[in-house]
């Protein structure tokens, strides 16, 4: 292949790989064409209790819409993540946790994990916890966090993952909306040498609870920081441990009994459970994991997201523990001690498969060649990224600094909402294009639609939509199935609508060109601007605020606010450092704006609306495309904008 923006499969690919071009084209053609034999094969990735006799079972009509795979079929998710990995290979590690200080490092074999998640399963049911009932965790990167959605998995508990780094604001709303009765979380965590304290946001968390009464709170102790203490209510973890029985057989579970609900944010509202069941779920995730990463057992594998987010859930836990591998579990930050860290945390421990997200290579690309400085990087064989699109300039420092100029990047493209990875390179099979996410995986069909719904055809962009469903997509928005339809179905007549806007070229590839909603993509995590808008708006000075993004060398997106005061109030520093701090408080320090903008008026049309079209072109700086402003109330205010967003220098 002589285009040079074109990067060939490597000959060690070639020589030694799962699948080559032809065979992906192969099996993607019969995945699509024989659609339910080639889902009906992979369910048999997993072991079931009750073999499953239907395979799909799907409508995308909004009048009648379901999605079930495998549902006459009975499993058990941790049983498959850990008891049929015992016999031949329950010594293997199946975590590697690497701790924040350099050195700190440990090892968890199948049998280990296995007894742990027994004996903390058997503790959950000793508070009460029965099958069905949701339990909030509340962790950092540690392995009990592992241990924690494992057990809840083995009695059938629903775990509702809640990234540590969100606010006890942020945390109270999803523990009210998913009802738990019981948090798990730790006094403190570490990261990039400073302890952050948990238990102490639960404390308060509960206090803010309005629909749900938190009866326990189990807490690990993870660091010396004191904790204060609730007799009754909390539980020490080790303590809980030492009371329960080894044995704890796994709950029988259907394929469609929900694994989790995980918060995310979209276009309005407050944030939404996304609930995704067992069978598929699994079966989806392993499929990828498999295939993507060309995973081979006794690799070890890093997938370095947070377990708070759909990556850490699918490419930490789920997705290399039911392979049987060896997940890489790291509890600190890309940068710290310094930016070496990453290259040596792959040279100490021999890592094969590096998975991280373009926010963090670019803040590595920001230090030169420093971030690989004397290290060997030899190990890796394979680079991911995964969360938002990467700049050709990123991926390209990636390629030759951590990949040596000879290991393939699968850039996958995915979300919350799908599972596991949707549209993403395959090492051995996906000459690769810097910047693009390649083609779709298995079972999966992508299409670009015009805004009526019109399906493109050839080199084009639109928006991405799937046409049919695959076992690892979302069954419903947790308590709000309205919603779940309204939000994914309604946009597009039978089509699952991503939310993503995307380019197909010549070759097929497809190129994610960016949210189309008005969800901001920071640094890889979501975030939705009705959420950030309604926070500040409940900030006692202000009478107005709209959100939106704006390129951001490092974040990709950062956040952009527009802010009317009340009356009397002063647009002041000390009051720029309230309303940041407000945001922290209200959501999480990944909420941080990084402009806040002074806004007398802003731009609406006569009907009330905010035009957002308008403020995006004002943050990016781009005044000559404001297009058309003559529908505006007040066509005054946008020369107001303007001149405002130049004094901010
Ligand atoms: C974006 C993360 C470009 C996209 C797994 C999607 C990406 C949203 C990519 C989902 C990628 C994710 N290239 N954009 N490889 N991966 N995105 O739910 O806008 O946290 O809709 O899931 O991230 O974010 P979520």
């Amino acid at each position: 292949m002589s285009n040079p923006s074109v990067y060939p499969v490597p000959d060690t690919y070639l020589e030694n790989t799962l699948l080559d071009e032809e065979g992906y084209l192969e099996l993607y053609n019969r995945s699509i064409h024989d659609n339910e034999a080639f889902w009906r094969e992979q369910g048999q990735r997993l072991d079931w209790i009750k073999p499953y006799t239907q395979v799909k079972d799907v409508s995308y009509n909004k009048e009648d819409l379901h999605i079930r795979w495998y549902a006459d079929g009975t499993l058990n998710v941790s049983a498959n993540c850990l008891d049929r990995h015992l016999a031949e290979r329950g010594d293997d590690t199946a975590i590697l946790w690497v701790g924040d200080e350099p050195g700190q490092s440990r090892e968890i074999s199948y049998r280990e994990l296995h007894a742990e998640v027994s004996l903390f399963a058997n503790g959950l049911k000793s508070l009460g916890v029965k099958r069905g009932d949701v339990v909030t965790i509340y962790l950092p990167m540690i392995p009990q966090a592992a241990v924690a959605m494992l057990a809840c998995a083995r009695i059938g508990a629903i775990h509702s993952v809640v990234f540590a780094g969100f606010s006890p604001e942020a945390l109270a709303g999803r523990m009210d909306d998913g009802g738990s009765r019981v948090i798990i979380t730790a006094n403190a965590g570490r990261r990039g040498g400073r302890s952050v304290v948990l238990k102490q946001n639960v404390d308060k968390a509960i206090a803010l609870c309005k629909e749900t009464s938190i009866e326990n709170v189990v807490v690990v102790n993870c660091t010396d920081d004191e904790t204060p203490w609730q007799e009754g209510r909390d539980v020490d973890y080790g303590k809980l441990l030492a009371a329960q029985d080894a044995e704890c057989p796994a709950e029988e579970m259907g394929a469609e009994d929900p694994l989790f609900i995980l918060y995310t944010s979209g276009s309005t509202g407050k944030p939404k459970g996304v609930l995704h069941t067992s069978g598929g779920y699994l079966t989806y995730a392993s499929l990828t994991h498999q295939y993507v990463f060309d995973y081979r057992r006794g690799e070890k594998f890093w997938c370095a997201a947070d377990v708070g987010w759909i990556t850490g859930h699918s490419y930490v836990i789920y997705a290399p523990l039911a392979n049987g591998g060896t997940t890489v579990m790291y509890e600190g930050v890309p940068n710290y001690p310094d930016v070496r860290r990453v290259a040596q945390v792959v040279d100490e421990h021999q890592i094969d498969i590096l998975y991280i997200a373009p926010t963090a290579i670019r803040a590595l690309m920001a230090e030169g060649d420093k971030p690989v400085e004397g290290a060997s990087l030899e190990s890796l064989r394979l680079l991911g990224t995964v969360g938002e699109p990467i700049n050709p300039e990123a991926w390209k420092w990636y390629y030759r600094t951590f990949g040596r100029s000879q290991c393939p990047i699968v850039d996958t493209w995915w979300q919350t909402e799908t599972g596991a990875a949707m549209l993403t390179p395959m090492p051995g099979a996906t000459p690769l294009k810097p910047g693009s996410a390649t083609r779709p995986m298995f079972g999966i069909q992508p299409a670009l639609v015009d805004g009526e719904g019109n399906i493109l055809e050839g080199a084009t962009e639109g928006n991405l939509v799937i046409l049919d469903s695959w076992p690892g997509q979302m069954r419903t928005v947790f308590g709000d199935h309205q919603r779940f339809i309204d939000t994914y179905f309604s946009t597009f007549a039978g089509m699952y609508f991503t939310g993503d806007g995307a380019r197909r070229d010549e070759d097929n590839y497809y190129w994610i060109t960016g949210r189309v909603d008005d969800v901001l993509n920071v640094s890889g995590h979501r975030m939705g601007t009705a959420e950030l808008e309604s926070a500040l708006v409940a900030h006692p000075s202000i009478a107005e605020a709209a959100v939106v993004g704006f390129p951001h060398d490092i974040k990709g997106q950062g956040i952009y606010a527009y802010i009317t005061l009340n009356a009397g109030e002063e647009p002041n520093e000390e009051m720029r450092l309230a309303v940041r701090n407000w945001l922290r408080q209200e959501i999480g320090p990944i909420a941080t704006p990084d402009v806040i903008q002074w806004s007398p008026g802003l731009p609406k049309t006569r009907s009330g609306k905010i035009m957002r079209r308008i403020l995006r072109k004002i943050a990016a700086n781009e005044f000559d495309q404001l297009g058309d402003i003559s529908t505006l109330a007040d066509p005054a205010v946008v020369e107001q904008l303007i001149s405002n967003h130049n004094a901010l220098g």
